[in-house]
This record gives structure tokens, sequence and C-alpha cells, in this order.
């Protein structure tokens, strides 16, 4: 009996000892950092009291004036570090890529599928899957999906239509509505499905996407495995998506497929493109084609990406113009300036020279940036000439868009809408990396023009035929879901909307 005491008080002492150690290392390092709790590190506000977005955000603006061009920060245990400079972020992001290529969060490409996508594969195998998809998301591609969004964009009018008179206000929570349309467009273009979500609130499409993003494989349980020791986790064979969400997926993936094949039928969407690179495979091409579970995963990828993302950033949109009346006017505005020139249709080109409507989104972004943090995990040794900005392999880097977009020095009153921000000339005038809603480098976000494309047809339906204003139901200043790593309004955004006579 005493030898299992000493066996476990030796294990107890064991562990304290690398644990302290672990949360010893920027201290030895001389790296400037906050004291970290025993257990949670730096991370203990989360996700209980503060978003991690803001988190990290807080953690720039304390320390982007010191010596470093990063500070030191423990994710946990996980040793990493917030870059507070925009020479490091540069090189972090596009000119030393190569050290920084992967995120290293976790992935299962055995037990969990779904798991395996783009966001999260590493190594030869991203590089190889990067390649083959891109051209899915060229210009030309995003052109042919054009009519499917504003087939879409067409029936959200109808739906908003319906709810509202005119020269009467009805109050209306805007995010579900916009998260239904944005569900269509990525359902159809993604799936090839008429997912009906629009006139269904209870379509299970959508039902399936909110569950992918908010519920918990093993209730949360094993969050701190999956988060903090991703490696451990896939040996572990720990999965992320409940079983429910995989099945269904897996279920439509399937048919459609089947179907497509089957009928032969085209419609230049994403589908078609990856069904393409099945084909290579089952014809033997393995070089340039995709298996089952891999189209899979990456269906589910741009599904999950691409309708949620867009409608948090339609919503926040929609805010900030009901907040500013003559930023709403001058945009509605060049909107019925330009479809008048376009016979009264929107057209891809007429989109193009919606130039306010596309910097009244840049700007959304650039306040509400839905991915607030950036990450990359390094590879090697990252040992350029200044010594200062040695960051050893292993180490979790931190690029904190959020904190970049709220530097007083890079956006003046940054608590300001100001879509004047993002005139050619101001973006211009502005260094690189200072504009971070999708990234930016080798791995930034593919599906970046879908996703601008997507939301600035949903607005620009929107504000041509409603007038959005604040109401008693708005919550000003708008609160954040805490505990999701996407931002999002905490009781969605209820607005007061009223039908404009056309
Ligand atoms: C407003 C809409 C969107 C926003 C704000 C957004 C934001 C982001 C961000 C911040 C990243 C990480 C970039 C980095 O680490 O440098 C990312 C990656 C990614 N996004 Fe998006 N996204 C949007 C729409 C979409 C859409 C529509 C799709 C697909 C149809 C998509 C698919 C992806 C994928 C697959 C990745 C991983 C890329 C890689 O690792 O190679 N996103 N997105």
């Amino acid at each position: 009996m005493s030898l299992v005491l000493t066996l476990i008080a030796l294990l107890v002492s064991l562990l304290l000892f690398a644990a302290r150690r672990r949360h010893g290392y920027w201290q030895r390092r001389g790296i400037p950092h906050d004291v970290p709790h025993p257990v949670y590190g730096n991370i203990k506000d989360w996700p209980k009291k503060r978003h991690i977005g803001k988190i990290f955000r807080d953690y720039y603006l304390k320390y982007k004036s010191s010596d470093y061009p990063f500070a030191g920060f423990y994710f946990f245990f996980s040793r990493t570090a917030v870059i507070t400079d925009l020479e490091l972020v540069k090189r972090v992001m596009i000119k030393d890529f190569n050290h920084f290529e992967n995120r290293g969060i976790f992935y299962n490409e055995i037990d969990d599928p779904l798991s395996a996508s783009l966001f999260s594969i590493e190594g030869q195998k991203w590089r190889h899957l990067r390649h083959k998809l891109t051209p899915t998301f060229t210009s030309g591609k995003m052109k042919n999906m054009f009519p499917i969004i504003v087939k879409v964009g067409e029936e959200m009018d109808s739906i908003f239509s319906a709810k509202t008179t005119a020269g009467q206000g009805q109050i209306l929570e805007v995010v579900d509505l916009v998260a239904r349309y944005t569900s269509d467009v990525i359902g159809n273009c993604a799936f090839g499905l008429n997912c009906n979500s629009l006139q269904d609130p209870k379509a299970e499409f959508v039902s399936m996407g909110k569950k992918a993003i908010i519920e918990r494989r093993y209730g949360g349980l094993l969050d701190f495995l999956i988060f903090g020791f991703p490696k451990l986790a896939r040996r572990l064979r720990l999965k992320v998506n409940v079983q429910e969400v995989e099945d269904f997926y897996t279920g439509i993936v399937r048919s459609t497929i089947d179907h497509r094949l089957k009928t032969k039928e085209k419609r230049n969407d994403f589908m078609d493109s990856l069904i393409e690179m099945y084909q290579k495979e089952q014809a033997g091409n393995t070089e340039d084609g995709l298996s089952f579970n891999e189209i899979l995963a990456q269906a589910f990828i741009f599904f999950l990406a691409g309708f949620e993302t867009s409608s948090t950033t339609m919503g926040f949109a929609l805010y900030e113009l009901a907040l500013n009346q003559d930023i709403q006017d001058q945009l509605r505005a060049e909107i019925n300036e330009v479809l008048a020139k376009h016979n009264n249709e929107f057209t891809y080109e007429g989109l193009k020279e919606m130039k306010y409507v596309e910097q009244v989104i840049m700007e959304t972004l650039r306040k509400y940036p839905v991915l607030a943090h950036l990450t990359r995990m390094t590879q090697t040794d990252f040992s350029p000439e200044d010594p200062k900005q040695f960051i050893a392999k292993g180490t979790v880097v931190v690029v904190p868009a959020l904190g970049i977009h709220y530097d007083p020095e890079i956006y003046p009153e940054p608590e300001k809408f100001k879509p004047e921000r993002f005139t050619d000339e101001a973006i211009a005038a502005r260094p690189s990396c200072t504009w971070l809603p999708f990234g930016d480098g080798p791995r930034n976000c593919i599906g970046l023009r879908f996703g601008l494309l997507q939301s600035c047809v949903g607005l620009a339906y929107l504000i041509r035929g409603y007038k959005f204003t604040v109401c008693p139901e708005t919550q000003i200043p708008i609160k954040m879901v805490v505990k999701n790593v996407l931002l999002s309004a905490e009781n969605g955004i209820h607005l007061t909307v009223e039908k404009l006579s056309k």
C-alpha cells in the first residue's frame, strides 16, 4: 500500500514538475508574457468570460509596444507566440511560409473522415489537395455559379417581402433569415441540393449545419485533449463530429455523386469539380484524383465554412447599417444606380460595379472578422538574422487579426464603422497584412471570392428592398457568444425592417 502511495506521490510530483517547467519556457527565454495559471495557462477567461479572439486582441494591444516582435502565451500547456509586429506577421503568413505551413489542429482521417478537410490536414497532403482544389475557386467558376446565388437571393427577397409591410416597420431577427439564404446558396453549390431552408425553417440541412458547429462529441468533455493535444487525441482515435452529423452528410454526398454519375447532370458548381476528381481517382489517376472520403471532407468544410461565416458577416453588416443610416442610404443609392444601368437585373458585371457594397462588407469584416485569430504551427526552428524573432519548432503561432483590426495606429477610431477605409487608395496607403478576415499567404481562405460574392449579393438584395433600423430589442453594443471560436451575436440581431416601394 505504502509503495502504491509513494508511486502516486512520485507521479504527481513528476507531473507538477513537467507542468511548471513547461510554464517556465517564456521566462527562460526572456520573452514578455503574462504569468500563467497553473492549469489553464493564459486562457483562463475562455470559454466562460472572454471570447478567445478578444483575449488575443487584448494581448496584442498590451504587448505591441514591447521590444520583442511577439509575446509569450500558454494555451493550457502549449507554448504559443502571439505576434505583435507586422513585419513578423508578413514573414509567418507569406515570406517564410515554408516554416509555418500547418495549423497544428486536430484531424483524424481514419476514424473521423469529415475532420480531414483542407482546413486541418498537413504537409504534403495539404499542399497536394490545395493545388487540386484551387481551380474550383477561379473567377470563371464564380461566374458560372452566379445564377444560382441570384436565384436564392430572389427567394430570400420574397421571404423578407412576405414578413414585412410597406410604410410599417416589423421587428425581425435577421441572422437566422440570412443564414437560411447562405445555407441554401452553399447547399446548392457544394451539394447540388435545393435544401429549401428559406421556405422551411426546420429544414434538416440548416439544423445539421448548426449541430455540426455547436454540438460536441463526448459532450465537450474531451475538448481539452482535442484542442490541447491534437496528436495524442488522434492516437487515441478520438473524433470531433457527432455521429448524426457524419451519417447525414455522408448520405447526402453519396447520393449526390450517384445521382450525377447516373444522370450525367452538370450544374457548374463545387460538386461538379469534386466529382471530376473522383472520376479521375476511379480511373486510377491517384495523382489528380480524390477518394470518396476526401470529397466528403471537402464538401463538408465548404458547407460549414461557407454558410456560417457569410451569414454572420451579413448580420453584422445589417446591424452597422441600421446604426449608420447615412451609410445605408448611400449604399442603396449605389445599388439602384447600378441596377438601373443593368436592366434592373442582378448581373455578375453589375455586381463588380457596386464598389460601395464591397467596401461595406470589407469594413464589416474589419470590425467583425468571423475567425478573429489565425494560427500556424512551426515545423522547424525559425531562426532568422534577428535573434529576437527566433521561434522554436513545435510552437503555436497566433496572428491576432482582431487586435490588428482594432489598432488605432492602423485604423484610427477603430470602433467607428467607416467603409471609406476600403477605397482603393486607402487600401494602398496601408501596410500589407493589416486586413486579415480571410487570413493571408498560401494558406489563406480558399473561398474568399465566393464568400465575398454571396455576402455582397445578399446584402444588395436586402438593402435594395428594405430599410433597416434599430429597435428597443437591438442589443447595443452587440454582445458576442464567448464560448464559440467564431464570432457571433449572443441573441441574434433584432432590427426593424420596413419594406420599400420599388
Ligand atoms: C465571409 C466568408 C468567409 C470568411 C470570413 C472566411 C474566413 C477564413 C479564414 C480566416 C480562414 C483561415 C485563413 C488563414 O489561416 O490564413 C479560412 C480558411 C478556409 N476557408 Fe474560409 N472564410 C469565408 C468563406 C469561405 C467559403 C465560402 C469557403 C468554401 C466554399 C471557405 C473555405 C475555407 C477553407 C477550405 C479554408 C482552409 C484553407 C486551407 O487551409 O488551405 N471559406 N477562411
